[in-house]
């Protein structure tokens, strides 16, 4: 099967691979670990005004040049963007749309599979009679690759267990693949939420342990505050969460928005999937790991857990929590909870392999099979280095340059080819062409000018992030001549290592020392890997090119 015979089956399978793209990890364990880190309430209204700035526009731009792209057979992003304007340059931008899927699949899939490993864990009250501290040590224990682990070599073999099923639905193409595992597994996980979520708003003081109400996590949450509007800390957290949550800027969008037909409504499918991503991700992602953690822990300690944790937090702490309510429901509470992740991810790792297959079956004429073989055996390659050295910073290091810095890369350079290169008159036409609902006007406006500078000042700020975020402190030491203090966190001085070089030359114990300076050798790898990736996408679309001038394609 080539990939011109793909085409999505019906418009509610549509909406639901859509929803299912953007409905993942970052929906159940980055908002809520974000939300806190970011200060609750403070959180909450730069995300939204992030989401109605940044998000629905890319929304409406990636389904366009998706579509866009698709009526000339182009299914990935160097060769859709290449449709709406002819320079050499689109195509090589277009390398992002291919290598941050590659690239975040990688450790996704790895994700994915703790989550499939703890579905099993809880069915099988593995966590029954543990300490928090037991919890902690199971998880640790699991990232760590070795025999002591429950089943020896866990981690490993539950990754191939999940590639290896990413790989079988994959092949079987998008409305006999993807699309039926949307269906089955996008109303389960609004199923599984809803119930946890009941169960979490109405913990009580005192019943099964707790020592808080539900609802005093869910205060802390949606308690909007005011400061937070000149936190530009804040800010930059918000929006690199809607990008994250709304896979924009990573190509997958545009690849499934690529197989439908030419007056196909993208108005309202985008706006449907979009506004069911951020029901999940505000109602239930919000109302799940924050209230029952809350209840139980009391805010300082879930702040200081999620400082230290990141994303383990919901595989640290909900397996101890769910078994205050005793084994039997903290079996079906344990299911349910790592069952929704589950699904969540698999139907975002999904579409991450859609891109990549896409290139090669438009380019190289692959099927179905051989593309899909192809991509898994890519992200087995890549993926295993972030199994082995999870403990050293790799996994982080990947979601870093992949899931964070190429994601508004290549959103700005969306926004600029639509609204200034493609051009708006012709780019409003097309988020009108079909569309079911009447979008308003002010979109144009904002298309044009807000989105795109927003999106160039995120890129900025990012690469320059001043020392502890403070930019006035900054400008003032800039104007009066001493140079612009950056932040360990900016790009910069990431690319730099500078957090870690700092670190290796404060340690005074010889042993953490050389822990220190083999994780600098393990990021430095890393980075040449994920360049190297880069690179060969890039010579790949390059071949391509050439073929298809050779071909009389240009
Ligand atoms: N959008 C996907 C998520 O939220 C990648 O996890």
């Amino acid at each position: 099967m080539t990939a011109k015979q793909q085409a999505w089956g019906t418009r509610v399978g549509l909406i639901l691979a859509m929803a299912g793209n953007a409905v993942g990890f970052g929906n159940f364990l980055r908002f809520p670990v974000q939300a806190i880190q970011n200060g609750g309430g403070a959180f909450i209204i730069p995300y939204l005004v992030s989401f109605l700035l940044m998000g629905i526009p890319l929304l409406f731009i990636e389904w366009s040049i998706g579509r866009y792209g698709g009526q000339f057979g182009n299914h990935s992003t160097p060769f859709m963007m290449n449709s709406m304007d002819k320079r050499r340059m689109w195509k090589y931008v277009g390398v992002f749309g291919i290598f941050s899927n590659i690239g975040i699949a990688s450790y996704y899939c790895y994700l994915e599979s703790w989550t499939l490993s703890y579905v099993i864990h809880s069915a099988f009250g593995t966590f029954n009679g543990l300490s928090q501290d037991g919890v902690v040590k199971v998880f640790n224990d699991y990232v760590t690759v070795n025999t002591t682990t429950l089943i020896p070599y866990e981690s490993i073999i539950f990754f191939l267990i999940c590639l290896a099923l990413n790989v079988w639905i994959l092949s079987k193409g998008l409305s006999d693949g993807v699309e039926k595992v949307a269906k089955i597994g996008m109303p389960l996980l609004i199923g599984f939420g809803i119930i946890l979520a009941i169960r979490a708003i109405t913990l009580k003081a005192g019943n099964d342990g707790a020592v808080n109400d539900g609802t005093l996590g869910l205060n802390y949450l949606w308690t909007p505050n005011f400061d937070s509007i000149t936190n530009p800390k804040v800010w930059f957290a918000a929006a690199g969460q809607i990008f994250f949550t709304l896979s924009l800027g990573m190509g997958s969008i545009q690849a499934y928005a690529s197989y439908l037909k030419r007056k196909d409504d993208i108005a309202l499918n985008a706006m449907s999937a979009g506004w069911m991503n951020e029901f999940v991700e505000v109602v239930l992602g919000g109302a799940i790991i924050i209230p029952i953690s809350v209840g139980y822990l009391g805010i300082d300690r879930v702040v200081e857990l999620t400082g230290l944790g990141g994303l383990g937090m919901g595989f640290k702490t909900l397996p101890y929590l769910f078994a205050q309510w005793g084994p039997v429901l903290a079996a079906i509470s344990g299911v349910m909870w790592f069952g929704l992740l589950f699904f969540a991810g698999i139907t975002s790792s999904l579409a991450m392999g859609v891109p990549c297959m896409a290139f090669m079956q438009d380019e190289f004429k692959w099927n179905q099979k051989k593309s899909a073989l192809a991509f898994g055996i890519t992200i087995l390659f890549l993926g295993l280095p972030t199994v082995i050295f999870f403990n050293q910073g790799v996994f982080d290091e990947y979601d870093y340059w992949t899931g964070t810095v190429s994601l508004f890369t290549f959103a700005m350079f969306e926004a600029i080819l639509f609204a200034w290169v493609f051009g708006m008159k012709k780019g409003w036409k097309e988020i009108n062409l079909g569309a079911d609902i009447k979008v308003p006007l002010i979109y144009k406006y904002i298309i044009k000018y807000i989105t795109p500078v927003l999106l160039i000042f995120v890129f900025i700020g990012a690469l320059i992030t001043p020392l502890n975020n403070d930019w006035i402190a900054a400008f003032n030491s800039f104007i009066s001549g001493n140079g612009w203090l950056l932040d360990n966190s900016s790009i910069i001085k990431q690319i730099a290592n500078t957090a870690l070089k700092d670190q290796i030359a404060a340690a005074t114990d010889i042993a953490l020392k050389k822990d220190l300076e083999i994780k600098m050798y393990l990021i430095n790898g890393t980075r040449i890997l994920l360049l190297s990736v880069f690179i060969g996408v890039s010579v790949l679309v390059h071949i391509a090119y050439k073929k298809r001038i050779n071909q009389g394609g240009f």
